[in-house]
């Protein structure tokens, strides 16, 4: 019987031996082996990407995170799961395991800040040059593309101003060229979208979010496709990148109600973000909520929900109140990261006007317009609404 994925995610893993609803946390390095026929064979398995239920050594995962990698898996319709220690290692692996020095990478200019400076700073080290291109154009991405591009990586909605691009155009035009797609689809998990089915090669969450749900693990994964598993799985094995299995047990707990949470952010989202649309103070909201915006027609075209994140652009001629705006919300916390049960705030810099952060170079606005990004979390929506209202006071 096939089942609906909100079941599948309730009934993935129990643990026969120990009779327990769970799965076991296995800590390992060695596994132990009837012979060494036993274990040549079970590596000959693992190369081949049969299926396994546990490892030939500790470094490449325990049973456990076989358990995460089936989960994600089926989520994912993937040929594999490659999982990592943070969110950001997930990044790493891809573009080492593809990219070679002399090759181009094109890169959405809204990618996660940190993502910028991998495909930026940290491959001009290996002569890999990565170019950017506006998410908002998709003429600008075509022209771009040389004989040396080797891989496209997009993120979508993008960081801190959501745009939202046409990933079909964008894999058919790649599929044409022979280059490689890598998706980060944190903010949609493959719950909402399933980037391998839409013909990307890689498909990337940052396990960290909702799919743990609870501020309280860090991890990565890599969905791929049969064409990139062995370039994958030969930097992966070499570099020694891992999930433990300690925090593969809370993103396994984390993934039964990711359903369920995802639903309730989504609809403490629009409550909030109806009261957000009424005040004067606040210029745009960046989030697919009008009917009749671009936002809006490229999320309902591949999506089939939506989440807790998003930015509010504040106009105001005075930065310091902005910063006491957020500094006065007692329900938000002011920290990295999302996708938690809680909310959270944060006032972004785009403009690339301090060391810490990479300039936006295609996202236009004016220099008394502030970017404040919000995580609507699973509190009472009324208790939000009435911290915001008081907050927003302070804007000038
Ligand atoms: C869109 C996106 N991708 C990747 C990452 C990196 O994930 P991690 O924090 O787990 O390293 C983040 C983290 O904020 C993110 O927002």
């Amino acid at each position: 019987m096939k089942k609906s994925i909100t079941t599948f995610l309730k009934h993935p893993t129990k643990d026969n031996t120990n009779r327990s609803a769970n799965p076991p946390v296995t800590r390992a390095s060695t596994i132990l082996f009837n012979s060494m026929q036993e274990l040549i064979q079970h590596e000959k398995r693992i190369k081949a990407n049969k299926k396994i239920s546990y490892y030939s050594y500790g470094r490449y995962g325990s049973t456990t995170t076989i358990e995460l990698e089936n989960i994600l898996k089926e989520l994912e319709q993937a040929y594999h799961i490659f999982l990592t220690g943070t969110g950001f290692g997930g990044v790493a692996l891809a573009i080492m395991s593809v990219c070679r020095p002399g090759d181009e990478i094109l890169v959405s200019d809204n990618v996660y800040g940190p993502t910028k400076e991998i495909s930026e700073d940290l491959v001009k080290e290996f002569s890999i040059k990565a170019i950017f291109y506006d998410p908002d154009n998709f003429e600008d991405l075509k022209k771009k593309l040389s004989k040396k591009t080797k891989m496209i990586l997009v993120e979508n909605p993008g960081s801190n101003t959501f745009e939202f691009q046409d990933l079909s155009k964008i894999v058919k035009l790649a599929k044409r060229k022979k280059i490689l797609t890598f998706l980060d689809n944190t903010w949609g998990t493959p719950l909402y979208l399933k980037p391998l089915k839409l013909g990307f090669d890689m498909s990337f969450t940052s396990a960290t979010k909702y799919f743990s749900g609870h501020s309280d693990a860090m991890g990565g994964s890599l969905a791929v496709n049969k064409k990139v598993f062995n370039k994958v799985m030969f930097f992966y094995k070499l570099s020694g990148y891992r999930m433990s299995a300690d925090e593969a047990y809370l993103i396994i707990r984390g993934l039964r109600t990711l359903d369920v949470r995802l639903k309730q952010h989504y609809e403490n989202t629009k409550i909030v973000i109806n009261f957000l649309k009424k005040q004067k103070k606040i210029k745009d909201i960046l989030y697919p909520y009008k009917p009749n915006s671009k936002r809006y027609k490229l999320w309902k075209k591949y999506y089939t929900g939506a989440n807790g994140l998003f930015s509010i652009v504040i106009k105001s001629k005075q930065k310091s109140s902005v910063i006491k705006f957020v500094n006065s919300l007692k329900l938000f916390g002011i920290g990295y990261s999302w996708g938690g049960f809680e909310s959270l705030v944060l006032l972004q810099n785009l403009r690339g006007d301090t060391k810490y952060t990479k300039k936006r170079l295609f996202f236009r606005f004016n220099k008394d317009e502030h970017i404040v990004r919000l995580h609507i979390g699973l509190e009472d929506p009324k208790d939000l609404i009435a911290d915001l209202k008081k907050s927003l006071r302070h804007i000038k």
